[in-house]
């Protein structure tokens, strides 16, 4: 029982979606039908400016966090594991939104940063390098997700089988929802940061 409500409330905690109620909030308006049509940070920064990025960008840290927190309390190690999972796949797909939500970055690097906050780093540092010298945040997204699997191993003794295997789920999950992203990438169409962001 006390995994179903892990599952569920990790769920559901994924499906507030900060940039859908922020966008809702500042301008009365669904981001989904704006710039890349994400519900996310980066969409936020590039449709609702900079402060309404920032808090969204915390926020959905925010879900991240909590939910692993709670999935712990609930269930120890493993529900932590789940509720990382669940988390942010409400946020990819979130039920009251039709299923259409963000990419699950800023969430994911929220669980991180409770599963193994040095893994964090590392992968907010890959994201950042990548972002200032490319201005490409969907490649930086994409290989900060990847880099978690391996900033597991680097920062670890040894790492546990089920917290690799999340960290793997995370970083499939995210490439999946930037399928657009790199095929817009490919062809050298992807907008850059500065550059109507
Ligand atoms: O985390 C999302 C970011 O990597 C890409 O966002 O709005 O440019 O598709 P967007």
């Amino acid at each position: 029982m006390r995994i179903l409500i892990t599952i569920l409330l990790s769920y559901l905690i994924g499906c507030f979606s900060s940039a859908y109620f922020l966008g809702k909030i500042s301008k009365n308006i669904d981001i989904r039908n704006y710039g890349s049509g994400n519900a996310g940070a980066t969409n936020a920064l590039r449709v609702l400016g900079k402060k309404v990025g920032a808090l969204t960008f915390a926020l959905d840290i925010l879900k991240g966090v909590i939910a692993v927190l709670i999935g712990k309390y609930m269930f120890g190690f493993n529900g932590s594991l789940l509720a990382g999972i669940f988390v942010v796949l409400g946020h990819d797909f979130p039920i009251f939104l039709g299923f259409k939500g963000g990419k699950g970055v800023a969430t994911s690097f929220g669980v991180l940063l409770i599963l193994n906050w040095k893994a964090g780093l590392i992968c907010l540092l890959v994201a950042a390098s990548i972002i200032i010298f490319t201005k490409y945040v969907s490649l930086g997204s994409i290989a900060a997700s990847i880099s978690a699997p391996v900033a597991m191993v680097l920062t670890l003794d040894s790492v546990n089988k089920y917290l690799y295997i999340t960290t793997w789920v995370l970083a499939a999950l995210s490439v999946y929802r930037h399928k657009a992203n790199i095929l817009r990438l490919c062809r050298g169409e992807e907008n850059k940061l500065g550059n109507n962001i």
